[in-house]
């Protein structure tokens, strides 16, 4: 499974890069705002920044809502690097835009998707990713992890190349149950991440172990 970070801070992407495990990045128009990101040559500036950073892709999100708009800010975005994906909102002209893409060799990232039939269309207009968000679908007393097994066997049952970027996700437990269903890819934020590797039987049993060396060694 992929590990992408879902954040637009600059500090937190180095680190992700920096532990090794990093396969490429996702923001959104909240992510940049939340950075103080904003002005087209500043939003231009950051993405390149995140480029510069990260060795995989990194989703660009569109602002527009009309299916022009989304082919110009989308070719634009996608001439800045080549590891930038656009991501495109599941909207009407957001899926006549992913095969406009698509038939162009650009990858696409569908964000905003709640439900199976949404994935079904992404998926048959050719995006490269699907974004599923699953907390936001937990938030509501819904299963968000639900959903990825059911786009899961969707995608299997017809062999759909689209890969299953679990989105939305807030703890270790959503990612080890996205990686046990099958989800191609997960985005969430380093704390998350970082959240993988504590076990108190880990920080004991090294305790432990130096303790033993240090008492050889004295
Ligand atoms: O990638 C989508 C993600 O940014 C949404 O996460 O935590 O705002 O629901 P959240």
């Amino acid at each position: 499974m992929k590990f992408f970070i879902d954040t637009a801070n600059l500090a937190q992407i180095k680190e992700a890069q920096d532990l090794g495990v990093l396969d490429g990045v996702t923001t959104n128009p909240s992510l940049m705002a939340k950075e103080g990101i904003s002005g087209d040559t500043n939003v231009i500036a950051h993405y390149k920044a995140i480029c510069d950073i990260v060795d995989g892709d990194v989703s660009a999100e569109v602002i527009s809502t009309d299916f022009e708009g989304m082919v110009r800010e989308g070719e634009a975005l996608a001439a800045l690097d080549e590891k930038i994906v656009v991501k495109i909102p599941m909207i009407k002209d957001g899926v006549k835009a992913l095969k406009y893409f698509s038939d162009k060799g650009i990858k696409t990232n569908c964000t905003l998707i709640f439900s199976a039939g949404q994935a079904l269309l992404a998926a048959k207009a050719g995006a490269t990713y699907v974004s599923p968000f699953i907390g936001r679908l937990d938030d509501i007393s819904t299963d968000g992890l639900g959903l990825i097994e059911n786009i899961r066997l969707i995608y299997d049952n017809y062999g759909f190349e689209t890969e299953i970027l679990a989105a939305s996700v807030r703890h270790p437990m959503h990612i080890i149950e996205c990686a046990q269903i099958g989800a191609d890819v997960m985005t969430g934020p380093l704390s998350a991440i970082e959240a993988l590797l504590k076990h108190p039987l880990t920080d004991i049993g090294l305790a432990k172990f130096l303790a033993d060396h240090a008492k050889a060694n004295s």
